[in-house]
């Protein structure tokens, strides 16, 4: 599996990944990786693994056709066949949405469906999660579909929140179980284990 990873942050989800590959647990490769922000840590991390790092925003664009095209051919000319987000805070254009269906995951620090859509997205999350006095939170891996945080779930997994929780206590402890999640996620793609039916989605065991 080719993948390309979106992301616009610090990276530490990329860097997961990464990881998980080098240690044989996920049968898969990075073949380049996209930025909307030019000073993104995803992009250094990138560049110190010699793997093709790009910064693109729509905002360097005649049009959004224009966008469109080049992102197209970027993935197209890096054999990409598989979209991670990882922290990526700009929606995905359409015509890639419906060109990779099915083939783009995106994880998310809460479970959904609830604590996401749209101004859903880093501390906003875990501040949303403690005012409403919830008592687990956790991390999900979905895909992605043309609406924000709504396409299939496919795999999830529970943090407790504590009563002394503050936003940033509760997005670390949630940020340790992306790591876990988000390449086993990656793996199942890999591996073929991964069923959709619909709105639903399935990772099966290993056989
Ligand atoms: C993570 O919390 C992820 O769930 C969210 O954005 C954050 C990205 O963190 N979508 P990092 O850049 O991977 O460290």
């Amino acid at each position: 599996m080719n993948i390309a990873v979106f992301a616009s942050g610090r990276g530490s989800n990329f860097q997961a990944i990464l990881s998980a590959i080098h240690h044989g647990q996920l049968p898969a490769a990075v073949r380049l990786v996209v930025s909307n922000k030019s000073t993104a840590g995803a992009l250094e991390i990138a560049r110190a693994h010699q793997i093709p790092a790009f910064h693109r925003a729509p905002s360097q664009y005649q049009s959004a056709d224009a966008y469109v095209a080049d992102l197209t051919s970027l993935l197209e000319e890096h054999g990409v066949d598989f979209i991670a987000l990882a922290g990526y805070l700009k929606q995905l254009p359409a015509a890639l949405v419906s060109r990779f269906r099915n083939r783009i995951v995106n994880i998310h620090p809460a479970l959904l469906p609830a604590f996401g859509g749209m101004g859903m997205y880093g501390v906003h999350v875990h501040e949303a999660v403690l005012a409403a006095g919830v008592k687990v939170s956790g991390a999900t891996v979905h895909l992605v579909d043309e609406e924000y945080d709504r396409g299939p779930i496919l795999l999830q997994r529970t943090v407790e929140v504590l009563p002394d929780d503050t936003p940033e206590t509760l997005a670390a402890r949630v940020l340790k179980i992306e790591h876990v999640i988000y390449p086993e996620a990656l793996a199942a793609f890999a591996e073929g284990r991964v069923r959709i039916e619909g709105r639903k989605a399935w990772i099966q065991p290993h056989r």
